[in-house]
């Protein structure tokens, strides 16, 4: 079962993944718990490149390096887990190109779909949780942590993604829950325990 966490920097999705693994681990289940982009040799390498303020890169270099870090972390780690029967919990999957490349970056829809579909072997999360937070939350909690290149974009950007988020959520209700970001943080975790025990009986 994949389980993803999406949101934009600073949103809290790692303490709630590592809240939820902990608790998995607890009920005695098989969890890895991997982030995008990195998880293997190769991504983590790109991770390094696409983080660093240093980069200038256009949007389809950015685009094609995201979609590279994926493709290796979904044949080497993600489809061999599933198969296995782990539970995969991922800080962030495709649901963040469409965000970031296609919303935030003004790439086109189809086509990064297309390109989201092949890198992840059309691998779909079972569920998706979206801790949704305002740009004002973002830069109150941002300015005691580390920049990179992506913290640095202006606000248009990034409300663009906050707005790109919300967007695919409502087109998904199925998939997508939305949490609140700004509760308080045993709040959220019980909300996604709730919700995982109710949905899949985790
Ligand atoms: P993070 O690990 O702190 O979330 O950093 C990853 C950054 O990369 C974050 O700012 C979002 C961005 N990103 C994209 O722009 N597109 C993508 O497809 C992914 C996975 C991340």
């Amino acid at each position: 079962m994949l389980i993803t966490f999406e949101g934009i920097d600073f949103c809290g999705k790692t303490t709630q993944i590592k809240l939820l693994s902990e608790y998995l681990i607890r009920k005695k289940k098989k969890v890895i718990t991997i982030r995008e982009p990195g998880g293997t040799e190769i991504a983590e390498t790109l991770r390094q490149i696409l983080l660093e303020p240093k980069n200038k890169m256009n949007s389809f270099t950015e685009l094609f390096l995201f979609e590279a870090a994926r493709s290796d972390l979904v044949e080497k780690v993600i489809k061999p887990a599933l198969t296995e029967g782990s539970i995969v919990l991922c800080d962030r999957f495709w649901d963040s190109t469409i965000a970031y490349q296609v919303f935030g970056r003004k790439l086109p829809e189809d086509f990064v779909n297309q390109c989201n579909f092949y890198s992840s072997q059309g691998i779909k999360p079972d569920i998706t949780f979206l801790i949704d937070i305002s740009l004002e939350t973002m830069l109150r909690r941002s300015k005691s942590l580390k920049i990179d290149r992506f913290e640095n974009e202006e606000a248009e950007f990034i409300k663009n993604v906050i707005e790109g988020f919300r967007t695919i959520a409502k087109l998904n209700q199925s998939r997508f829950v939305i949490l609140d970001g700004d509760e308080p943080i045993e709040e959220i975790h019980k909300r996604i325990v709730e919700v995982l025990s109710n949905k899949f009986g985790l």
